[in-house]
């Protein structure tokens, strides 16, 4: 099997949200797909070792913020290589909350999903979504996965679904 053509799945770049006991946290993810449009329907597929899969399953709630090509690298990083478990992100990134979900401001925009489904796999669970809530910033241009690390140049951790060790 050769796992390399996995690259060659389209994805954008995300931070899906939610609260901790009225904290708000969340992580980059760029696992998120629209299943439907009518009701709106969005999954999400979030790892068992995030802090943020906890939190999802606590409120049953979640929000995913569509990051921009020119949103700071910085913002990923710290969603993306930290824990909500030991860090406060979101007192470093400015947000907004946005039916009753905190978002990224620096994004194109944002879906607010209520929790009406999961599906556990061996690392990740999946999360299905109705949408409560969506609204635009502004016209950006929203940002691939390929642009990520094509022009970015970011790098996957362990816990992305897409992750593969160097040598693969
Ligand atoms: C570009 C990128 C994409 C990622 N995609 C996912 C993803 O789809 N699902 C996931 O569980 N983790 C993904 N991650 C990893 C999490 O963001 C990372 O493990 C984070 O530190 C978890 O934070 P938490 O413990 O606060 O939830 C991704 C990271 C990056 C940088």
């Amino acid at each position: 099997m050769n796992k390399n053509v996995f690259h060659k799945l389209s994805y954008g770049v995300y931070v899906v949200s939610t609260w901790d006991n009225g904290r708000p946290t969340g992580c980059t993810a760029n696992s998120a797909m629209q299943i439907t449009s009518s009701p709106a329907t969005i999954a999400v597929s979030i790892n068992h070792d995030n802090y943020t899969n906890k939190c999802i399953k606590e409120t049953g709630r979640f929000a995913i913020s569509i990051l921009a090509e020119d949103t700071p690298a910085l913002i990923i990083g710290t969603f993306g290589f930290r824990s909500g478990k030991d860090s406060d992100k979101f007192s470093e990134v400015k947000y907004s909350v946005e039916d009753n979900m905190p978002v990224v401001t620096d994004s194109c925009g944002y879906i607010a999903c209520e929790v009406i489904d999961s599906m556990e796999t061996a690392t990740h669970t999946v999360f299905l979504g109705e949408v409560k809530g969506a609204e635009l910033f502004g016209d950006r241009e929203a940002m691939t996965y390929s642009y990520y690390h094509k022009v970015i140049k970011g790098k996957s951790p362990k816990n992305a679904p897409t992750y593969l060790p160097e040598a693969e």
